[in-house]
Formats: structure tokens, C-alpha cells, sequence
């Protein structure tokens, strides 16, 4: 009985699957290299000396997909691949509305053809929008502010309603906050092929000499020095997230929903300070204009993934600039 992993090349998805490996768990991957490199294949199999199957497929691709299903044993399925962008997203929302929906149609139609009853979604804390306060509870009111955060919405929307046709399902909803840092042999991490987006993949590149400069992207917002909040999670234990998560869906039926985060907010001079003080390098940054859609503070309530999966994130802030650095540094 194996384990589908969707984009297990990609950053979560890569330390995700040594987890599984580590765990002695049957992997098959599907990835279509959209946004990561095939060498990562070969970096798991070496940090976790297993192997695994591997499709280079396109999960949206319904006549691929049945040839693994037909092929393999699938008892539940970890999907991370999508697009991810949230700039993207509002210039291009058919193709991220067509690609990660139509990718959801296809496997939860395989997963009733197969009789495979157990998934774990890669949901976002996007989905709860501008929150009234913080920490953020998983029973907030859900809204989106981009086409990315409402693929991610109406896919758990979607999983939800296919859990309540199919009682025996269970289905796992993860809400990921920030995931930074890399795994410590310095072999996978995060490595975006364009500018960075995201804060912490762009501060290593001001590190690294490939950017100038940081712009912070405001300093007007309602935390305390004015520069917007969020929780950061070592990407390694977001992973153990989903191991737990599968040991659920394996012993239960339901629709469970949980927030990965640390419950820690940490501004973004406060990650440019950590930063400089846990690597040593100077990081040059500006404060420019706000981005548009960014909220003030966001940072989880982690109480019900600790209940109910036992998960509580151990890195501090420390280990995952350095983790994150250690990776930029192995990979030059
Ligand atoms: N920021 C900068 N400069 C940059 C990049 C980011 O100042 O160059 C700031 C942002 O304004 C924000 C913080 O750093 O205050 C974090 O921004 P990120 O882009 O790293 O992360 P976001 O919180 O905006 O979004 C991330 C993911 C989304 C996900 C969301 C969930 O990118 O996919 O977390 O909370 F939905």
C-alpha cells in the first residue's frame, strides 16, 4: 500500500517525502517539474537512503493519472502540487483556477474509481483572509483576497462536500502559514526559479549577492514597529505535519482541518534582524510602498493540531535562517 505524493519535488513536498521514507512508508511521487528540478529526486533518496517510484506526469492529465492508479496500490494521497503565486494568480486566474482545480477533479475522481478514501490537502492560512484578531482559530470565517487563495478555498470546499458523499472517507485540510528554512544536510530547500515573492527566499538572495536589496514592504501597519507580522514554521516540521496528518486520515473518517503554524509572530525586521544575527551577514533593505492585499498580523492558534495530531513545531527563528542559509551555501 503506498502513499501519492503531488509535487513531491517541490519544497514541502521534498521533506515531506523523506519523512514518509524515513518512516519505512511505500512513496509513489507525480511531479511535472513546473517549479522544481528533477535533481531533487535523487537528494531525497540519498538524505533518506530509500527509494521511491516516480511519474514525471501531470496530475491535471486524467489518462496519465489512471495509469498510476492502475498500476499501484494508493491508499491516500499528500497533494502539494499547484501553482502558488498570488501576483500570478490575479493576472492569470484561468490558468490557476483550470490548473488547480481541474487537478483536484482528477484525483478525487480516481480515488472513486480506485477506492482510495484517505487525502491530505496542502491548504494555506490565505484562506482566512484579513483576520478579525489573531491567533487565528481553524473555525475563523474564510474568505480570499486573490484567484490563488480561492483555489484553495474552493478546493477544501470541494473536499469537503466529497467527504460528506463519501462518510467513509478522511480528508485532512492543512493550513500552512509561513514555511521557511530547509532540511539540515543543506540538500533540499526552497529554489525558486524567478525573483522571489516571498520574504525569506528573498532576503537569501540579498545574502547571496544575487539581489541589491530587501524592499520591506511597508511600515505603517498596526504591529509593533510597523512591518507586517506573520508565522514562520521550519519547512521540517511542517512535513512531521503531515505525517502526523496521514496517521490520522488512516485511523479515522471526517473532514479534520488544522493550522501549521508555531503561534509566533515574528515582523519583517524582526526576520531581517534574526537573519543577520544567526548568519552574520548584513541583509541591505528599504522601506518601500505597502503590498497590495498584505494584511497587518497573522499568526496561528495552534492549539487544535496539538490536541487532536499532536504537533507542536520545535525550530526557533534561529534554525531556520540558518537551515535556509546552509542551503543557499550548498548550492551555489
Ligand atoms: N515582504 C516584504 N518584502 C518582500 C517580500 C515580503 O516586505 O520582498 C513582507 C510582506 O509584506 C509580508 C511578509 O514579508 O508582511 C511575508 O510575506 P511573504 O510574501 O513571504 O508571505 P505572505 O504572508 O504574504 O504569504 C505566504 C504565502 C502564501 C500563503 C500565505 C499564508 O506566500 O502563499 O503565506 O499566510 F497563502
Amino acid at each position: 500500500m503506498a502513499i501519492l505524493v503531488t509535487g513531491g519535488a517541490g519544497f514541502i513536498g521534498s521533506h515531506t517525502v523523506v519523512q514518509l521514507l524515513e518512516n519505512n512508508q511505500e512513496v509513489i511521487i507525480v511531479d511535472n517539474f513546473y517549479n522544481s528540478s528533477a535533481d531533487v529526486l535523487d537528494k531525497i533518496r540519498t538524505i533518506a537512503n530509500k527509494d521511491f517510484k516516480f511519474y514525471e506526469y501531470d496530475i491535471t492529465c486524467k489518462e496519465q493519472m489512471d495509469e498510476v492508479f492502475r498500476d499501484n496500490d494508493i491508499e491516500a494521497i499528500i497533494h502539494f502540487a499547484g501553482y502558488k503565486a498570488v501576483g500570478e494568480s490575479v493576472e492569470k486566474p484561468l490558468m490557476y483556477y483550470s490548473n488547480n482545480l481541474v487537478s483536484t477533479f482528477v484525483l478525487c475522481e480516481m480515488m472513486e474509481k480506485y477506492g482510495c478514501k484517505r487525502f491530505v490537502f496542502s491548504s494555506s492560512a490565505t484562506v482566512y483572509g484579513k483576520p478579525a484578531s489573531v491567533p487565528i482559530k481553524e473555525d475563523f470565517p474564510l474568505s480570499t483576497t486573490n484567484p490563488y487563495g480561492t483555489t484553495k478555498l474552493m478546493t477544501e470546499r470541494i473536499l469537503t462536500d466529497i467527504q460528506f458523499a463519501h462518510p467513509d472517507w478522511s480528508i485532512a485540510l492543512l493550513r500552512y502559514f509561513n514555511p521557511i528554512g530547509a532540511h539540515k544536510s543543506g540538500l533540499i530547500g526552497e529554489n525558486p526559479k524567478d525573483i522571489p515573492n516571498n520574504l525569506m527566499p528573498y532576503i537569501l538572495k540579498v545574502a547571496s549577492g544575487e539581489l541589491e536589496c530587501l524592499n520591506v514592504f511597508g511600515d505603517d501597519y498596526d504591529t509593533h514597529d510597523g512591518t507586517g507580522v506573520r508565522d514562520y514554521i521550519h519547512v521540517v516540521d511542517l512535513a512531521r505535519g503531515h505525517v502526523l496528518a496521514i496517521n490520522k486520515v488512516m485511523n479515522s473518517s471526517g473532514v479534520h482541518i488544522y493550522n501549521l503554524g508555531t503561534g509566533k509572530g515574528y515582523s519583517v525586521l524582526d526576520i531581517v534582524n534574526n537573519f543577520e544575527r544567526a548568519t552574520g551577514i548584513k541583509i541591505k533593505y528599504k522601506i518601500t510602498d505597502r503590498r497590495p492585499g498584505d494584511i497587518d498580523e497573522c499568526y496561528a492558534d495552534t492549539a487544535k493540531a496539538k490536541e487532536e495530531l499532536g504537533f507542536v513545531a520545535e525550530a526557533d527563528i534561529d534554525e531556520m535562517c540558518k537551515d535556509g542559509w546552509n542551503f543557499v551555501m550548498h548550492n551555489k
